[in-house]
């Protein structure tokens, strides 16, 4: 644009040095002389002269009405050769998305100010989620490409499924990576949603070192793509940062009270110090990044048997099994349906501030409630067991969500009454389903 309103205005310039010019060069020749100085050119070869230079001035001005109206008009590229067109690919690509970061890097980016050149319609963002085929990012994914976006998942299917994204296969704005975050990976997109992480403490603590991995390196991986490719970052991290917390309830600027080194530190230290790279990167670099603490969360979709104390009650109800409830069962926790989860997350990632944001439901229940509750909904006859307390397990935990309230309007809309039927036709049918193959696979053994 500015380079199209250059050349007109050079050629305005050039017409008007052009018209200046037969006076300048020679008065005598000039046909625009006025009248009381009579030129000595007169009679066919002064009105050629005249007409010449009417050709010129309408040949200038077609010109630079051309160049005004057309801005977006480039030379055809040549594409004959595939390394030409894969780079003209990209480079359309990062235009209609509206940084050409792809092509000039993070620190060149240009602004279209929004305008997208003519003939291009503008796509939906390119996002990824790492941890997407697991419970909270398979989700996430749902309402991201039901919103229009174009969503690339990477997940390395340990606690994730391909059965939770199934229902994307063959969606052109969907693709599913097979890759671990402790690898480097160089995508094209304009936001991460980083949940690449066990959640529950059965699978964080089933390989420590691979946790803490994951926390560390795979976030430090993660937060060099989003300064590669000037992508805003989105960290999941957790209510675990609290540790067994000293003051209830949590709010944002409470330190916590963490076991640097117990049997749940890889995941709750591990969770910290991925808070502290993000901040970092944030400050020292400039990345956007956005910091969510997520509290517990429940629904579809969640691993059965993860040692989670909801997909295990509700488990154990449907499997007609005791409900075990670990310790006296008066430690207390909140209980958040994942949809609200999910409108958070994007909530925070669209908004303007970073955070870190408790997200999380402030209903509290102690253990014995919440096993009353699953009680109510699947079996009234379900019995409940006592088991000894697991290790660092914090005593009370609920969200303090006032600064979400008032910066993001945000706040969970659905009570655990209404939640925990909503969870429980997926799991009957995956439990019973499962069940089937299993003794299936026993008969054919036999
Ligand atoms: N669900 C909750 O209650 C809760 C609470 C607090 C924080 N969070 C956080 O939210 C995120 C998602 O949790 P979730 O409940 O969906 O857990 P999940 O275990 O269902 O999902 C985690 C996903 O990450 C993938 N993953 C793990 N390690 C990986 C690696 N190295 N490379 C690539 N992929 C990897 C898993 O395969 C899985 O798909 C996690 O970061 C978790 O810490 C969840």
């Amino acid at each position: 644009m500015a380079s199209s309103a250059s050349s007109s205005s050079e050629l305005i310039q050039r017409n008007h040095h052009i018209t200046q010019t037969p006076a300048s060069a020679s008065s005598h020749s000039s046909p625009f002389t006025s009248s009381d100085q009579p030129s000595k050119t007169s009679g066919p070869a002064a009105s050629m002269l005249l007409q010449r230079a009417l050709f010129l001035l309408v040949g200038v001005a077609i010109a630079a009405l051309f160049f005004h109206a057309v801005p977006a008009s480039s030379p055809k590229p040549d594409l004959s050769s595939p390394v030409r067109r894969a780079t003209y690919e990209v480079a359309s690509e990062a235009v209609e998305s509206g940084t050409v970061s792809a092509i000039l890097g993070a620190d060149q980016r240009v602004n279209f100010g929004g305008k997208v050149p003519l003939g291009l319609k503008r796509k939906g963002l390119r996002i990824v989620v790492t941890g997407g085929a697991g419970f909270v990012g398979s989700h996430l994914v749902d309402r991201l490409i039901s919103r229009g976006d174009s969503v690339i998942v990477v997940d390395n299917f340990f606690t994730g499924r391909k059965e939770n994204l199934v229902h994307h296969f063959g969606n052109p704005r969907f693709e599913l990576i097979r890759h671990d975050v402790v690898e480097p990976i160089l995508l094209e997109v304009d936001q991460i949603y980083h949940l690449a992480c066990p959640a529950s403490p059965v699978h964080y603590k089933f390989n420590p070192v691979k946790t803490i991995k994951t926390n560390v390196v795979g976030t430090l991986n993660m937060l060099g793509l989003a300064k590669r490719v000037g992508a805003r970052f989105l960290l999941t991290s957790t209510s675990e940062v609290y540790g067994d917390p000293l003051q209830h309830p949590q709010v944002e600027t409470y330190w916590g009270n963490v076991n640097p080194i117990g049997v749940r530190s890889c995941y709750d230290e591990g969770k910290r110090t991925a808070e502290t790279l993000t901040m970092d990167y944030h400050r020292g670099l400039g990345i956007e990044v956005r910091i969510a603490r997520i509290f517990n969360t429940y629904g579809p979709r969640m691993c059965l048997d993860d040692g989670r104390v909801v997909s295990n009650f509700v488990a154990q109800a449907l499997r007609k099994e005791p409900l075990t409830v670990y310790g006296d069962g008066k430690q207390t926790r909140s209980f958040q349906y994942v949809s609200d989860l999910v409108e958070g997350l994007m909530r925070l990632m669209e908004g303007e501030h970073v955070g870190p944001f408790n997200l999380g439901n402030p209903g509290e229940f102690t253990m014995l409630e919440l096993a009353q509750v699953v009680q109510e909904v699947i079996d009234p006859n379900a019995k409940i067991e006592f088991r000894p307390n697991t290790a660092d397990d914090p005593h009370k935990r609920k969200p303090d969500i006032l600064k979400a309230k008032e910066l993001l309007g945000w706040e969970p809309t659905i009570s655990l009454r209404q939640g925990l039927p909503l969870m429980v036709s997926d799991f009957r049918q995956r439990i019973f389903g499962e069940q089937k193959d299993a003794s299936s696979n026993s008969a054919t053994s036999q």
